[in-house]
């Protein structure tokens, strides 16, 4: 293959108030290649590759695309000569739909100056269909779940035609077969010339589709390196600074008496017919392709969404839970997956995003708040769930992404409850956080609370849970105990419905 070079950037560096995000960065990116950028989460990443696509001017340092300096100021420039980038948060117009999104200021016009819708939709849904995705260019993007919205990113980036496609953690929101879905995509980009650069914190990810890798760590550059020449242990160790033996804590947790009790659970449309248990201390997986049914699951036990049947007993009492507020009185809290739209408070600082659910732990009789209690609890899961950020009273919309997460979880833990329900927890999240946040579940679990973690990426589902609950269209299709016989291959024999599911569990 042809690699020549497309674009060199050259010595970049970049502050922010409080943050020196990047220092005299290099990075090369060439034609016919995947060049993935590695680095914890706040490493700065994603300022690179802002900084690659019009976002942010750097403050220092030169880029030269196709021989030739280039100085942009929006993406709208970068795009126009050929670099476009799909953002690790969406950027869609949720009132609009999935065609308008694709095309929003480009939509193909008639011959009198009007929009062509019958050519917008046509043209949109060539794009969704190299996707091989079957979202109707139709819908509102509001209406979509997140992994539609990303594809939906990904089919607005190809658009554009360009010569360099920076894809920010796309598949942090996607399942399995999406992913397969998206790297055919990728290779196809990639033999058609494109030079694509590649952020995900999935290593396993590498191995399918790196050929170069940059590791860059708290805002420096590190190395370069041809995959093929290195390991994704030793890519770990040169992110992290340390080597990594173990990619999850040694868990030793007593399990209790049953604190959740789950039967009969239907809600008319998205799930029926579940039936667990949980004791405390216990972790529990649920696993399943996208649209099985988990999240919705999720948000019916935890009272965001009416069920239409069935019974939920917590610490054997009885609970008919129609809304949060009584979920949470119940002892059951979620975490959802969404955090932009369902969890963050963007405007305000890290330390109000941890602390305003959380205000009846600080809060005396007559509702004054204690507020140096508030900052000794904000200081310490700052520390304890390693927040990056300069201070906690940084608005949290400057945090790296992965730190917003860190943040909702910081906020979820720090009140004590019987059960928690996290939705895809580590999304987005980098090895050595990932850890930190295996731990603090365990913590959890150890502290007696009863835990269901619902993920796609079977690795963790594998490496933490005690069970695992398997939905396939809405139905339960095993609950398998986790011992040393259980495998990925197992569970998604149940959750693609190539298994009959069990029938001890009907
Ligand atoms: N607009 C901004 N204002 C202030 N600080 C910022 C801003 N954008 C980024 N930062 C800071 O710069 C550093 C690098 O952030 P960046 O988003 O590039 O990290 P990242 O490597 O993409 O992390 P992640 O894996 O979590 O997405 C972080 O400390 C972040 O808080
Ligand atoms: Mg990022």
């Amino acid at each position: 293959m042809n690699n020549r070079t497309i674009l060199q950037a050259d010595k970049i560096s970049k502050s922010f108030p409080g943050v020196k995000a990047l220092d005299n960065i290099c990075l090369d990116i060439r034609s016919h290649e995947v060049h993935v950028i590695l680095g914890e989460n706040g490493a700065g990443k994603s300022t690179l590759m802002k900084i690659l696509s019009g976002v942010y001017t750097p403050d220092e340092g030169v880029i030269t695309m196709n021989g030739k300096v280039v100085k942009f100021i929006s993406t709208k420039q970068a795009s126009e000569i050929g670099i476009t980038i799909i953002h690790q948060e969406f950027n869609l117009m949720p009132h609009l739909n999935v065609a308008e999104n694709i095309l929003l200021g480009r939509e193909p016009k008639n011959k009198f100056g009007m929009i062509d819708f019958k050519q917008l939709h046509k043209q949109t849904k060539e794009l969704l269909d190299r996707l091989k995705t079957n979202i109707d260019t139709y819908e509102l993007i509001s209406e979509l779940s997140v992994a539609s919205q990303q594809m939906v990113e990904i089919a607005k980036a190809l658009s554009f035609n360009s010569s360099i496609l920076i894809m920010d953690e796309p598949t942090a929101a996607l399942t399995d077969q999406e992913i397969d879905s998206l790297f055919v995509v990728v290779e196809e980009l990639k033999s058609s010339g494109l030079g694509i650069v590649y952020i995900s914190h999935r290593m396993e990810e590498l191995n399918r589709i790196a050929d170069r890798v940059t590791v860059l760590r708290d805002g420096a550059y590190i190395t370069t390196v041809n995959f093929k020449d290195t390991t994704i242990p030793n890519l770990i160790e040169l992110m992290v600074g340390r080597e990594m033996t173990q990619l999850f804590p040694e868990k030793n947790i007593k399990m209790g008496d049953t604190c959740l009790t789950v039967k009969n659970f239907s809600r008319k449309g998205f799930f029926e017919n579940i039936n667990f248990e949980l004791k405390s201390g216990e972790i529990m997986g649920i696993s399943g392709l996208m649209g099985a049914g988990r999240t919705s699951l999720g948000r019916a036990l935890s009272g965001i969404d009416r069920y239409n049947s069935g019974e939920i007993t917590v610490d054997m009492v009885n609970m008919n839970i129609k809304s949060v507020r009584e979920a949470l009185y119940s002892g059951i809290a979620y975490l959802s997956e969404d955090r932009k739209k369902e969890g963050l408070f963007l405007e305000l600082s890290v330390g109000d995003n941890i602390m305003i659910p959380n205000l009846a732990i600080v809060q005396n009789a007559v509702g004054k708040i204690n507020f140096k209690k508030s900052l000794a609890i904000i200081s310490n899961y700052i520390e304890k769930v390693h927040i990056k950020t300069p201070s906690h009273k940084q608005e949290i919309r400057f945090l790296s992404g992965g730190n917003q997460q860190k943040a909702i979880i910081a906020r979820l833990i720090c009140r004590p409850k019987v059960v928690f329900i996290i939705d895809e927890p580590t999304r987005g999240i980098d090895v050595n956080a990932k850890y930190e946040i295996y731990r603090l579940l365990f913590e959890l679990a150890k502290s007696g609370a009863g835990i269901i973690m619902i993920s796609s990426e079977l690795p963790e589902i594998l490496g933490i849970s005690d069970k695992v609950l398997v939905m396939a269209e809405g139905k339960m299709t095993a609950l398998l105990k986790n011992d040393e016989n259980l495998n990925s291959a197992t569970i998604m024999g149940y959750a693609t419905g190539q298994f009959k599911a069990m029938e001890n569990i009907k």
